[in-house]
């Protein structure tokens, strides 16, 4: 069965969830979408979404927007400011369970086990959703390819040379969509009560990342090493790739996909044409 016909298979399931991250559009037969702003949600229109107005600061916005709400997508909050997504989260939660809510489905983050670092709001979430009493799908979601494959196109592109501080160790990292395929299935299946699935892609290295772009550019790509501070904004994560953080892949993606995760060639391919080649 392809994902997306798992994704149709359920038709009487709300849904929490935010705009935008559904690639073509959300799961067929969820009904409520809930938003900050309403305004940004006209992809949803059409679809026989019905789009409430939700603040995770706004906690009485929560309780008229989780109304009716059965089984719940609670997308993690993007405030990354020190304590504040725990408190967002808490607040969702609270009124999750007062709405009535039975199931939650969270995206959390690998490492959550951890609970070290940019973890440690989703490790403290992860514990708050068991102790709400509410049965839970936890999706501790890897990084985006997205990411990476954007700032080593560009630098390709630009000198004909990617770089990084990885010092050639693995890292897996996943499509944005097929996360979100991911969680659509879990939405629309059966026998995720407390499961927790560690969504983790293909393992890949820098030097196969230029192999990966030459052959997708048709031009030679080289790979050199360089400091954190020289590597720019993803600098701040090859400290935990060279210490393995990222080394391990895992089935649950594919499992819940019904396929392979896509790899880094094809993610490429999808950017380099969407760039204009
Ligand atoms: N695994 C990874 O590699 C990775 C990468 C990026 C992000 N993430 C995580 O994914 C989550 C979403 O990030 P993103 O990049 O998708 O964020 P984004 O593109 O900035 O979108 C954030 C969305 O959340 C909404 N929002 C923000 N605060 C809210 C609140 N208080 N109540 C209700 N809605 C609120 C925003 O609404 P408005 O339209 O009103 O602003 C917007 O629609 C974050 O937890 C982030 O840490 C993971």
């Amino acid at each position: 069965m392809e994902p997306r016909d798992l994704l149709r298979r359920r038709r009487d399931r709300p849904l929490l969830t935010r705009p935008g991250r559904w690639g073509r559009g959300p799961p067929a037969g969820f009904r409520v979408a809930i938003a900050r702003t309403p305004d940004k949600t006209a992809d949803l229109t059409g679809r026989g979404v019905e789009v409430r107005r939700g603040d995770y600061d706004d906690a009485a916005s929560l309780d008229t927007a989780l109304k009716g709400v059965d089984l719940l997508l609670l997308v993690s909050g993007s405030d990354l400011t020190p304590g504040v997504r725990v408190v967002q989260h808490r607040t969702v939660l609270e009124r999750a369970v007062r709405a009535g809510v039975r199931h939650v489905v969270y995206t959390s983050g690998i490492g959550a086990e951890n609970g070290q670092g940019f973890s440690a709001d989703h490790a403290a979430t992860e514990e708050m959703i068991g102790e709400s009493g509410l049965t839970y799908t936890l999706l501790r979601n890897t990084f985006y390819s997205e990411a990476f494959v954007a700032t080593a196109l560009a630098q390709a592109k630009e000198t004909g040379e990617i770089v990084s501080s990885t010092e050639g160790r693995p890292l897996n990292t996943a499509r944005l969509r097929d996360l979100a395929l991911a969680a659509g299935a879990v939405l629309s299946g059966s026998g995720h009560d407390n499961a927790i699935y560690e969504l983790r892609g293909p393992l890949w290295t820098y030097p196969e990342l230029a192999e990966a772009l030459a052959r997708v550019l048709r031009r030679p790509v080289t790979c050199r090493e360089v400091t954190d501070a020289e590597a720019g904004w993803l600098g701040s994560l090859f400290p935990m790739v060279r210490a393995g953080a990222f080394a391990q892949t895992g089935p649950d993606l594919s499992r819940l996909l019904g396929r392979p995760a896509t790899g880094l060639e094809d993610t490429i391919t999808a950017f380099a044409e969407r760039a204009g080649g």
